[in-house]
């Protein structure tokens, strides 16, 4: 349940298009929670990693009206889908989708993010260590798909190590956590 939800028709948007593609296009269950926190975090510059059709990138820039936004996704049909969405809801200005590998991409980003976002499959340890490379001490990491296993233990490992991360899940289902970097 996510309140009102200005993107919902994006996110429905967002199953649907799965449903006909057959690819990984879950979209996160509360836009607006995000918002929220971007907003709570007085963020400027927010990264991030899977993209999909827009919706959660839109949801940030809602949230923190003097952020920009830079969000990866590698699936050509989902980056035009997202690029069409954006402009749409004229957010083309703040929101910059990035055509490319995560890892790829990561490498020419410039550091001092105040939010960084994961949500691009199962979390592995060599991209969150690239996201707190990016992040700036006091920024914010939210890290969803953290209980897929695989990859996903050795992350909520580190993440949850009492020394260089302040950490707290957001729901019960340990699914996604949220992430102050010290
Ligand atoms: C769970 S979806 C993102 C959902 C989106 N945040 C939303 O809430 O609507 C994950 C996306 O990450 C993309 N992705 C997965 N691995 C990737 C990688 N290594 N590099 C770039 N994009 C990737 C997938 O193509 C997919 O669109």
């Amino acid at each position: 349940m996510t309140g009102v939800d200005p993107f919902a028709k994006i996110r429905a948007a967002t199953n649907a298009h799965r449903a006909r593609h057959g690819c990984g296009a879950y979209p996160y269950d509360n836009g607006p929670l995000l918002g929220a926190l971007a907003a709570a975090a007085h963020a400027r510059r927010i990264l991030e990693l899977g993209t999909a059709l827009g919706y959660t990138a839109l949801s940030f820039a809602v949230g923190a009206p003097d952020a920009t936004v830079d969000t990866v996704e590698r699936d050509p049909e989902h980056v035009r889908l997202a690029r069409d969405n954006i402009a749409a809801t004229a957010m083309d200005h703040r929101i910059t989708v990035h055509e490319g590998d995560f890892v790829k991409i990561l490498a020419t980003l410039d550091p001092g993010y105040d939010v960084a976002f994961f949500d691009g499959g199962t979390p592995a340890p060599a991209l969150h260590k690239a996201l707190r490379g990016l992040l700036r001490t006091g920024g914010t990491l939210i890290t969803a798909n953290l209980n897929h296993g695989g990859t996903a233990d050795a992350v909520r490992k580190a993440l949850f190590d009492g020394k260089s991360w302040r950490s707290a899940l957001l729901d019960e289902d340990g699914e996604t956590a949220i992430i102050v970097k010290l």
